[in-house]
């Protein structure tokens, strides 16, 4: 009755909460940096939108969002028509798959990355060729080479959970190389300012999917969009499904749109505080990775990773387990960036547990 791949689909874990933690340990002042969240609130205008929209929701939304697709269009510099809506960008990846994907097509994934891809072209019964990554650098030649006859190939820039941005001209390389769609995931691009959004409208076969959950800080509301040529656009919307962003979530990105100069103060203190956290792990005697996006790779050495988990959730902080992550080898943390406050609390019980 079902689709065969469900037998084999893991569920997707997503990271912990803090609900999760409070209970099964019974602690409080649990900080959170499993997700790859903007650990602030919104600013107050983004706040008084969602309420200003709240009397609103016995109405459906506009369905074409043009209020927020006009917004983009001045943030990324391109047309409304190259721009399609989704809730978060995990729907625009799914829709990918949707318009892209036959059974049995092959997607082409370099590893180690963002494990939705390989999850969401299953569930179209494609076939997936991954390419490992030497030191986690993406290179063009073993993508084309392993693109061959490819429907669809996922790239990530800055990739989760490595934090690389893969060069530009290695992504021209790809996309010159391959009549295979592909889609370049920028959901954390604000936090390095490399794009190849400015290309979309020259490909045929290139699309660029963005969050406006990170540095946006809008991850609950569900948020993100593709930037494409026009064929690709009226794909994707012709296969969305209609009012898929709510009334609330259109008003709220629209204000937060308006708010760049308070969201790159957020960024820079951000990317301060990497700077901070990874020369604190680094003289725990721990490998924090350079990275370009809000949380950094750990490399741990061989301990028994369950445990130490554990611990840094009974001293109360969450962090991600990507360790057995396709394309990983060893132990690995991702850590995403806090507040001051919070990223000290996780480096005091890193170093608690160091010492243990
Ligand atoms: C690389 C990458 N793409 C997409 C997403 C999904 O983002 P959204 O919350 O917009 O669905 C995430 C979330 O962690 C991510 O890391």
């Amino acid at each position: 009755m079902l689709k065969g791949v469900l037998e084999i689909l893991q569920p997707y874990e997503a990271g912990k909460t803090i609900e999760e933690i409070s209970e099964r340990y019974n602690i409080n002042n649990i900080v959170k940096l499993g997700s790859n969240e903007n650990p602030y609130s919104p600013p107050k205008s983004v706040v008084e939108e969602i309420a200003k929209a709240s009397n609103f929701v016995n109405r459906y939304p506009d369905p074409s969002y043009t209020k927020l697709k006009k917004k983009l269009s001045e943030y990324t510099g391109l047309s409304v028509e190259n721009i399609s809506l989704g809730s978060g960008a995990g729907e625009i990846l799914d829709s990918v798959c949707k318009i892209a994907l036959n059974p049995l097509d092959k997607v082409v994934i370099p590893v180690p990355t963002y494990t939705m891809y390989a999850f969401l072209s299953m569930l179209r019964d494609a076939s997936l060729q991954f390419v490992e990554t030497l030191d986690f650098e993406v290179r063009a030649g073993e993508v084309i080479d392993s693109a061959k006859d490819a429907k669809l190939i996922f790239l990530c820039s800055p990739n989760n959970p490595t934090g690389r941005v893969i060069e530009r001209k290695e992504l021209i390389k790809i996309i010159e190389g391959t009549d295979a769609l592909v889609a370049v995931d920028e959901a954390y691009y604000e936090f390095c300012g490399e794009t190849i959004a400015d290309k979309v409208k020259e490909y045929e076969n290139l699309i660029v999917v963005r969050s406006m959950s990170k540095f946006f800080g809008l991850a609950g509301l569900r948020v993100g969009y593709a930037l494409s040529n026009k064929k690709i656009i009226e794909a994707l919307e012709k296969a969305r499904l209609p009012f898929n962003i709510s009334s609330i979530a259109e008003s709220a990105a629209i204000a937060a749109l308006e708010e760049m100069s308070w969201f790159e103060k957020i960024k820079e203190e951000i990317l301060e505080e990497r700077k901070f956290v990874m020369h604190e792990i680094n003289k725990l005697g721990l490998n924090a990775l350079p990275s370009e996006a809000n949380f950094l790779l750990v490399r741990l050495p061989s301990i028994d990773m369950q445990k130490f988990i554990e611990g840094l959730y009974r001293e109360g902080v969450i962090v991600r387990n990507v360790t057995g992550v396709q394309g990983l080898k060893g132990n690995y943390l991702r850590i995403t960036m806090g507040k001051k406050e919070e990223n000290r609390k996780l480096i005091s019980a890193l170093r608690k547990l160091m010492t243990l």
